[in-house]
């Protein structure tokens, strides 16, 4: 990608900003070797979200969905984070107020440097008991290749994730709107931003003010809604907006 695509009234923007926000979804992780959801090779269009990724289809067939994610889970565990989610994470060391607020659930914002992070649908490496709600790190449950059974109550361990239909984590989605409303720029990255109630974050940034920046491999649903649109990889693409900085 050529330097000229990204707009210097952008550079200007970031360099006085105070407040900045990062809204991302499954393309971040695409160029680590992590597959997206919709859009060419994305998971969806191969598997059934209501089976895999929903309470009634882990109720259905718990061992087939927690096999899924313990596969997913060894996938992530074999990528590194790239240039986008490490870029990121270097903004954190130049403006005093960067948050990341993500729908993945691959942990790749955290290893890469990332520590004010909001997971919007949880975080793969954890699981939790449906009865009494302890949660367990991953590890503990790592090798088990059917649900298994709570230490404390016997009860059945999930994967802590959001499936469709469930409720975001609380309080996580409040922060993350508090966030958005007092953001200056808002980057929205490798994201359809088709999921709701995630996708109310760049909404509730734009009408609070904030600019909005989209970085997308094609056009969005959100796309002519923001201030600047960069058509590109977002881990070529951030890594140039924060060479243009000169920090
Ligand atoms: P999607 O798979 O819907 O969208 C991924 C987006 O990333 C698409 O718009 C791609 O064009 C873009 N993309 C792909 N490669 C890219 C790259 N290298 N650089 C920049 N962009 C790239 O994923 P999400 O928007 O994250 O929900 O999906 C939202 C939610 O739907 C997920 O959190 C998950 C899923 O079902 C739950 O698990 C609850
Ligand atoms: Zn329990």
């Amino acid at each position: 990608m050529n330097k000229m695509e990204i707009p210097k009234e952008l550079i200007e923007k970031l360099k006085s900003a105070k407040s900045i926000l990062f809204f991302t979804g499954a393309g971040i992780s695409a160029e680590s070797g992590i597959d997206t959801f919709r859009g060419k090779g994305g998971l969806w269009n191969k598997m059934s979200a209501q089976e895999l990724a929903s309470f009634d289809g882990f109720m259905k067939n718990p061992n087939l969905v927690w096999e899924w994610y313990q596969y997913r889970r060894k996938n992530v565990r074999e990528t590194e984070p790239n240039a986008g989610h490490k870029t990121i994470a270097e903004f954190e060391k130049y403006f005093n107020d960067v948050t990341v607020v993500t729908q993945n659930v691959d942990n790749l914002h955290k290893r890469a440097g990332s520590t004010n992070i909001l997971e919007l649908h949880g975080n793969i490496e954890r699981n939790f008991c449906l009865d009494c709600k302890t949660f367990y790190d991953v590890e503990k449950f790592i090798e088990a290749h059917e649900v298994p059974k709570c230490e404390k109550c016997g009860g059945m361990i999930r994967p802590d994730v959001v499936w469709f239909g469930e409720m975001l984590p609380q309080g996580v989605f409040a922060e993350a709107e508090r966030k958005a409303i007092e953001s200056d720029v808002c980057f929205i990255v490798g994201t359809s931003a088709v999921v709701y109630p995630a996708a109310y974050i760049p909404i509730s940034a734009k009408e609070a003010g904030a600019t909005l920046v989209e970085i997308n491999i094609e056009p969005t649903n959100i796309s002519h809604q923001v201030d600047f649109s960069i058509i590109g990889k977002s881990g070529e693409v951030l890594p140039q907006i924060f060479e243009m900085l000169e920090l």
